[in-house]
């Protein structure tokens, strides 16, 4: 286990007269008008959530899209702001963005191209030769952001995600003398799933002008050696789990992400928690004997539509927990131009109708949706009043909300349902593993959730919030940049 200090002294120690940048597409902290006023919030981003404080443990620059519309008015004259707003650890520096280029290559090539690529979900790709041309001017972009900071400067850049795949070898075109790595925070399939992309071999080439390549689970390491074995004339390194390419060598390592457990478990601790409960109580009238929960972006992976119809399932076969049980689900709205998005939402909005009504007694509703961007303290304040909550994304990378939730049960208590499907389960051992495309093993898992005595609830949360604790989000950080502090600085 490392916890933040000792993050801060093996970044001081392992980082000290380099420069650290990290780059990515969703930016930490948003600032919007509310009316007359500028506010900022925190978006609904496992990556964002997890790094944000790995950087107020480092300190560095981090380059991301301006995406607010209040964005703009509070930066300085070289596009930076010193964050978290209220007590400044690091530099967000802010990179524009058109909606043209928005639009090809976020909406376009990152999200309807590689996000439905990656993700075993069955959504058809849909890989536009004018998104992927934005999308390489934009890469073009970030890496002009970054080498302007670099200079000559020997810097370390830790390179998020797939909106990114080309930065890496852009930067190092021009600014030699940098050591890159880059996570992959979604999955990474298989070679017959990759290679229908049309520009397979020029993603592969950007991302191995990193010096190591990161992904949650070995899985995915594996898929992603056979991927480039296939497509690539290089030499893969077995034992060393390595790529080498054209005298360059990239690493290949499994890093499973994770929250900071302290903070979660702290912010679920406070009176101000025990008061939002209560208001929550009162607002939504969340006083049955069962509440269940889930949290998530709107996204088609998420499997939000099988565990509705699970909870339907679950009533219809036990009638007897009518007006006894209620399922939150929360949703933010997410990549709201894109039709795939567009349909998901509808298909939610219907369901919970349709499910509400074919159950609802007076005023009980099975289903309370809270469609909106909640504060973090309401949505531990969630987490805390649920008896168990429901993860069932029919792919994940990893899914932070079951390690979240997990960490804001400091009573002990607590049931989590969770895809087989998602990396988390590969630590998470001891929830209630799911396939989530079968309804009938959802419905059958809330039964035992509903029914299992507290003995047992509480042996299975000990055990998760120890696996938690443990690999935090400090100790992935500090993997890996144990492991980027290995890399010599080339000469030149
Ligand atoms: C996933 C991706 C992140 C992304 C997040 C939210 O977790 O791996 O890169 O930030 O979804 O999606 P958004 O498109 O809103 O940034």
């Amino acid at each position: 286990m490392m916890d933040k200090s000792e993050l801060q002294r093996l970044a001081q120690d392992k980082l000290k007269d380099y420069l650290f940048i990290v780059v990515s597409n969703r930016e930490p902290y948003i600032h919007s008008w509310v009316g007359e006023e500028i506010r900022y919030s925190r978006p609904a981003s496992g990556l964002t959530v997890a790094l944000d404080p790995v950087m107020q443990a480092c300190g560095g620059i981090w380059i991301a899209y301006g995406s607010g519309d209040a964005d703009r008015e509070v930066v300085d004259k070289e596009d930076k702001i010193s964050v978290p707003p209220e007590a400044p650890q690091y530099i967000l520096k802010r990179l524009w963005l058109s909606k043209e280029e928005e639009e090809g290559y976020y909406d376009g090539f990152s999200n309807q191209a590689l996000w439905p690529l990656c993700h075993i979900v069955h959504v058809k790709p849909k890989f536009d030769e004018k998104d992927w041309n934005t999308y390489k001017e934009v890469n073009q972009r970030f890496a002009d952001a970054v080498c302007a900071e670099v200079g000559e400067k020997n810097a370390f850049v830790f390179i998020q995600d797939y909106h990114l795949t080309l930065l890496a070898r852009k930067i190092k075109e021009h600014c030699p003398r940098v050591i890159s790595a880059q996570f992959w925070h979604i999955p990474w399939p298989n070679y017959e799933a990759f290679r229908i992309c049309p520009w397979h071999e020029e993603i592969l080439d950007g991302l191995l002008a990193n010096d190591l390549v990161g992904f949650h689970i070995l899985h995915h390491c594996n898929n992603f050696l056979e991927t480039v074995d296939r497509i690539l004339e290089c030499r893969i390194e077995r034992e060393k789990y390595a790529i080498v390419r054209k005298g360059h060598s990239t690493f290949v390592r499994p890093f499973p992400i994770s929250v900071d457990f302290h903070e979660v478990s702290g912010r679920a601790s406070g009176e101000e928690v025990t008061k939002e409960m209560e208001r929550l109580r009162h607002q939504y009238d969340l006083r049955q004997e069962f509440i269940s929960i889930g949290i998530d972006r709107l996204d088609y992976t998420k499997g939000i539509p099988e565990r509705l119809k699970a909870i339907d399932l679950f009533l219809s076969k036990n009638p007897e927990y009518e007006g006894r049980f209620t399922f939150v689900q929360v949703g933010e709205p997410s990549r709201v131009h894109i039709d795939e998005y567009k349909k998901i939402n509808e298909e939610i909005g219907e369901l919970i109708d349709e499910i509400n009504w074919r159950h609802f007694r007076g005023r009980w509703r099975p289903i309370l949706y809270i469609k909106e961007h909640l504060s973090p303290l309401t949505l531990v304040a969630l987490q805390r009043l649920a008896n168990f909550s429901i993860v069932s994304s029919l792919h994940d990378g990893m899914n932070l909300v079951a390690k979240e939730f997990v960490s804001s049960r400091l009573d002990g208590d607590g049931i989590l349902i969770l895809s087989r499907f998602t990396g988390a389960a590969q630590e998470l051992t001891e929830a209630l593993l799911v396939n989530p495309y079968s309804v009938d093993a959802i419905t059958e898992a809330i039964k035992k959730a509903v029914e299992m005595p507290e003995d047992e609830r509480r042996r299975r949360m000990s055990k998760l919030r120890a696996v938690v604790q443990e690999n935090n989000v400090y100790s992935w950080a500090g993997n890996i940049i144990s492991e980027i502090a290995k890399f010599e600085f080339p000469e030149g």
